[in-house]
């Protein structure tokens, strides 16, 4: 099971996700990440979900059109959408 840590206001909270998990969908049902998860639409058009990866990166699939469409520049800099990827690795993000 993915191992997931969430950064943000300096603070660390990390648990474990079944695998295939959608962090924004298990926030929205109120399991880890939730509360510490910023989100909104869960449907890739608020970009409320923008996280910038810190490890794991390398096991996540390329961005689809809408990360690509919302994010453009970003995506270099580490930048994905949460609500827009299902979890199989361990994977580290940043929330602003
Ligand atoms: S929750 Fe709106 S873009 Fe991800």
């Amino acid at each position: 099971m993915p191992q997931i840590t969430v950064v943000r206001a300096g603070e660390q909270h990390s648990g474990e996700v079944p695998d295939n998990a959608n962090l924004v969908v298990r926030a929205g049902i109120k399991k880890f990440p939730f509360p510490h998860l910023k989100y909104g639409c869960g449907m890739g058009k608020c970009t409320k979900c923008t996280s910038r990866v810190i490890a794991g990166a390398e096991h996540l699939p390329e961005p689809n059109w809408k990360e690509r469409e919302r994010l453009g520049a970003k995506l270099d800099e580490g930048y994905r959408l949460m609500c827009q990827l299902w979890l199989t690795h361990d994977l580290t993000i940043e929330q602003e």
